[in-house]
């Protein structure tokens, strides 16, 4: 029995995510050069989004981790944001870069934003390897958009459904069946 095996179809495969991950770090290379960066990401679907990109960027950077739960282990958002881990460093002074893994609703971000920027942060922006722009109910969007994809549950490469699939090392269509069991 293999993961692959409840996937519809491969949406961006490793080589893509690779080479995607190196042109969004060149960029952030180049925005931020001089600055007093600091990466940010909300755990855990952001994880392996958050490495690959990381290793992309050309300069002196610090990172931290936040861990906040807006999903139950269903595919609809709660609209409810709760800070199970909040980060260790000031953010006094630093260009904030929030790293997430897809931007759906935007309840979550939208929330995570304004209460981030309340800490004086010298700027802060967001990244993210996918957007949803069809379902947004918050009024947020992302400075840096990996690619938009279509209102399908995309599971792989960090992204889950029930907590499974995260290691799959591509971004899939989870099959419909999966869910509506
Ligand atoms: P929202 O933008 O507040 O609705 O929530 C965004 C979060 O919901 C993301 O960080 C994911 O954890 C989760 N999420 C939204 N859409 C998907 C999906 O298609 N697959 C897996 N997780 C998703
Ligand atoms: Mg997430």
């Amino acid at each position: 029995m293999s993961l692959n095996d409840d996937i519809l179809k491969v949406l961006y495969s490793e080589e893509e995510l690779k080479a995607k991950c190196a042109e969004m770090g060149a960029q952030i290379t180049k925005d931020y050069a001089g600055k007093n960066l600091l990466l940010v990401t909300v755990l855990k679907g952001a994880v392996v989004y958050f490495t690959d990109l990381m290793r992309a960027i050309d300069l002196p950077c610090t990172i931290d981790f936040m861990i906040v739960s807006s999903y139950g282990s269903g595919v609809k958002t709660s609209g409810v944001v709760k800070i199970v881990k909040d980060l260790d460093t000031d953010l006094t002074g630093k260009d904030l870069l929030i790293v997430e893994d897809i931007l759906d609703t935007g309840l979550t971000l939208s929330y995570l934003k304004d209460m981030l920027a309340a800490r004086n942060p010298a700027s802060i922006r967001i990244a993210t390897l996918l957007d949803k722009p069809d379902r947004r109910k918050a009024d947020i969007k992302a400075d840096y958009i990996g690619y938009r994809v279509p209102d399908e549950f995309v599971v792989g490469y960090g992204l889950d459904y029930d907590e499974k699939y995260r290691n799959l090392p591509y971004v899939g269509v989870l099959k419909p069946e999966i869910y509506s069991e």
